[in-house]
């Protein structure tokens, strides 16, 4: 009789036999005839290098820890992660084959990673639901897996309002669970800078903090009067940076200039055209107080700081934002006067250029590459800077002719701070860009042909002047973020037989499950149309 009840329990739950949903969907799945059952105490992991043994082991603990057995007719199940030597026409491939209680996942360290991603969602879903055992009913099956775009980036600012350790390691989950590789941290703001130097403490002693911030919807209704920042040590930068290295993320640090860098000035007053009346802001939007372009002491306060910034973040680029720099004040600035006469430039747009050029130059030099906002276009692009495209692709498509790389985040499909759904009443900053349009995003513009190789991605931004808290980044990301992972990952790769929405739909469905046995917060599906 209880063998029966068990049987039948198998039966009931189980319905990952037929279909399974991944996410991003996989390039190649074929499910095969035959399904097995495995238990927790029965399942070995093992791998058969130095990081394939971490990548077991930190499958395993992803299983319900506990002593329960399986059932009595469980088959011995074994997972073995093998690397295979790396291959850059393959980088980030993995197989995945699962086959009468053998289950082998092979690719290099990255692909290894994201074999162990796909193998938790089906682990997820072929769980038998029964009180009593940790067991899984899983079918046989063989899935082959590459990635289209080799950047997939989400972007975070901890600025307009700030996030602890814990909340960006969080984030930091998300992104390895979609198979995103890069997060782009932006740290520097009018309202807040948040990276510790060391060189420079006034940064984070009078720059990490607003004395208040305004009530609701810009230009608001005053302000509150609640002094409000934070800010991450150096020790935290680091863990964090281990922390998502460990989940194959690389993290581009962001550090604003020439523009966006009010809590600097406020901080060291100097670095200012007029030396004096800074403040960190409480209030959203673009302010005339921007670095002093023409003052010496200017460039080398950034390469210290950057100085420092290179030495926390391994990566090869760094984000020196670019974008919104008014000129009003180098217009008035006898020091900006000076550099555009010394060095024949035409104006205050080839006075940014130069700007850009000469903090490439410096972090070229330390083996960094820079990227920057589309702006950075203007006076003159730096000779080897990346663009990222947000006032729509021209930006892309522009530096692509010219030979530049660029990553595509235009504000109508990967603006994840606008709303995502239609008549919103809610405290968002604005726009409508909802799941359909971010899933139907092609991130290589037709007009490119040949060059679309120079489109290195795309990548999702969230800034936060009306995200207040941790549960409303998840709310703007979920579902668009699932969406995104769908173009970067596999869409684009199968447009004879992509993906579609309603396919996907689906998948939301199933994902949320997911979300909702984690509390993490999302658009309810009621309101996602089909
Ligand atoms: C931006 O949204 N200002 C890059
Ligand atoms: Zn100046």
């Amino acid at each position: 009789m209880k063998k029966l009840i068990l049987i039948l329990c198998l039966c009931i739950i189980n319905n990952c036999l037929a279909q399974i949903s991944i996410i991003p969907e996989p390039t190649f799945t074929k499910i095969l005839k035959g399904n097995f059952v495995c238990g927790t105490k029965i399942i070995t992991v093992t791998g058969n290098t130095a990081r394939a043994k971490e990548i077991a082991n930190s499958f395993k603990t992803t299983l319900p820890n506990n002593n329960k057995i399986g059932y009595i007719n469980c088959k011995p199940c074994k997972i073995n992660f093998v690397e295979t030597p790396l291959n850059t026409a393959t980088e980030e491939y993995y197989s995945l084959d699962i086959k009468d209680g053998i289950i082998t996942i092979k690719g290099d360290a990255k692909g290894l990673f994201y074999g162990m991603q796909t193998l938790t969602q089906i682990f997820e879903q072929c769980h038998v639901n029964d009180t009593e055992n940790n067991n899984w009913r899983l079918p046989n099956l063989k899935i082959t897996d590459n990635p289209k775009f080799k950047y997939r980036g989400m972007h975070l600012d901890v600025c307009r309002h700030f996030f602890t350790v814990d909340e960006v390691k969080k984030y930091i989950d998300y992104l390895a669970r979609y198979k995103f590789n890069t997060f782009h941290w932006h740290l520097t703001e009018d309202q807040g800078w948040r990276i510790e130097i060391k060189k420079y403490p006034l940064l984070t002693q009078v720059g990490a903090f607003r004395d208040s911030t305004i009530i609701g919807k810009y230009p608001g209704t005053g302000y509150d009067g609640i002094k409000y920042g934070g800010f991450y040590t150096q020790a935290q930068i680091k863990e964090v940076v281990a922390y998502a290295a460990n989940k194959m993320i690389t993290i581009i640090p962001e550090i604003e200039m020439p523009g966006h860098s009010c809590a600097a000035l406020a901080s060291y007053s100097n670095l200012g055209c007029t030396g004096t009346n800074y403040k960190v802001q409480g209030t959203w939007g673009v302010f005339n107080d921007v670095y002093c372009a023409g003052k010496d002491s200017t460039f080398e306060f950034l390469q210290n700081v950057l100085d420092e910034v290179c030495d926390l973040f391994p990566g090869k680029y760094i984000h020196i934002g670019g974008d919104e720099c008014p000129k009003e004040s180098w217009k008035n600035c006898a020091y900006c006067k000076a550099r555009i006469k010394k060095n024949n430039l035409k104006n205050e747009h080839e006075l940014q250029s130069y700007f850009i050029q000469r903090i490439e130059k410096y972090l070229n030099k330390k083996g960094k590459s820079i990227i920057g906002w589309d702006e950075i276009l203007e006076g003159g692009i730096a000779p080897n800077a990346t663009i990222m495209s947000w006032r729509g692709e021209e930006g892309g498509i522009e530096a692509v002719k010219q030979k530049h790389d660029a990553i595509m985040t235009p504000g109508g499909f990967c603006y994840f701070d606008h709303s995502q759904i239609k008549n919103d009443d809610s405290l968002t900053i604005g726009g409508f860009t909802n799941v359909q349009k971010v899933f139907a995003y092609n991130p290589i513009p037709a007009k490119l042909g040949n060059n679309a190789a120079f489109i290195l991605g795309a990548q999702a931004n969230v800034w936060t002047e009306y995200i207040t808290n941790f549960s409303k980044v998840e709310y703007q990301i979920f579902p668009r973020m699932l969406a995104l992972s769908e173009v970067l990952w596999h869409r684009q790769n199968q447009l004879n037989n992509p993906l579609k929405f309603e396919q996907f739909y689906k998948k939301i469905e199933t994902e949320f499950i997911h979300l909702d046995s984690k509390n993490i917060s999302h658009l309810p599906l009621a309101k996602i149309e089909k």
